[in-house]
């Protein structure tokens, strides 16, 4: 039974059974009641520990890939243990050699202009898959047209306190090499957030592809 279900049936029991009378008097016994029930109840030396339904699923018994197996490697057994530093699962892209900028400071940040994508071309499937994580991860600030004029920012009327980049027709960001375009959004650039754990490599580069396409598009049909 639950404290509160305990008071609850002490007070009904106090109304119903012994005080019809005087409220003042039912009002203080009711307190000195509750007060002792609280005070005897509140002790803090823990007599048993509380039970676990499925212990097994609490704390998990198996072994874990990726986690400190240094007590199976003393026994010769050789489970899933971190990666090798260094490494790099199968398919994915090569790791971004630039490192972010110390604030203040714009270095790296123009070094990246530098870096190719490593996507060269994006099939129709990839294409597609592209444009889905932008419209996802982008298209809410810099539009489904890359004109900067997602729903968070509508003219100025969204709640988004910056506005994002025109990504067809800023002077700088139409010609910004993919390179700088993955520093920024690897890293980030003043009010846009990083999205390097939204997306992995491969898809911040997928998605730059994509920008770049509409972008050269844009220059084609004009
Ligand atoms: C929450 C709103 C928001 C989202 C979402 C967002 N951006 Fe931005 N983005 C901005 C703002 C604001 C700027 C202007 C930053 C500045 O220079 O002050 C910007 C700037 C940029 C720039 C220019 C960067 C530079 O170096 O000048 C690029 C390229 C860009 N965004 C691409 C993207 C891509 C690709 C995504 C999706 C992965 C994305 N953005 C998601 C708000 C957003």
């Amino acid at each position: 039974m639950t404290m509160k279900m305990f008071l609850f049936k002490i007070k009904k029991l106090l109304q119903h059974k012994l005080l019809n009378r005087n409220p003042m008097k039912k009002l203080s016994i009711i307190l000195v009641l509750t007060i002792t029930a609280i005070i005897s109840s509140c002790n803090g030396v823990k007599r048993e520990p509380g039970s676990i339904y499925m212990p097994d699923m609490a704390y998990s018994r198996a072994y874990e890939s990726y986690a400190d197996h240094s007590n199976l490697t003393e026994k010769g057994i050789n489970y899933t243990a971190m990666p090798v530093a260094g490494t790099m699962p199968r398919g994915a892209e090569m790791p971004f050699h630039i490192a972010q900028d110390a604030p203040g400071d714009t270095t790296n940040y123009y070094a990246s202009r530098a870096v190719k994508n490593p996507i060269d071309s994006l099939s129709k499937t990839d294409n597609d898959e592209a444009e889905r994580l932008y419209l996802i991860n982008c298209g809410i600030c810099h539009g489904k047209n890359l004109d900067g004029n997602g729903p968070l920012w509508k003219n100025g009327d969204g709640p988004y306190p910056s506005a994002p980049k025109n990504l067809i027709a800023d002077p700088i960001v139409s010609v910004m090499p993919e390179g700088q375009m993955f520093y920024s959004v690897t890293y980030g650039k003043n009010l846009m957030g990083a999205y390097a754990s939204q997306l992995n490599r491969k898809q911040r580069w997928m998605v730059i592809k994509y920008v770049k396409n509409k972008q050269l598009a844009a220059k084609a049909a004009k």
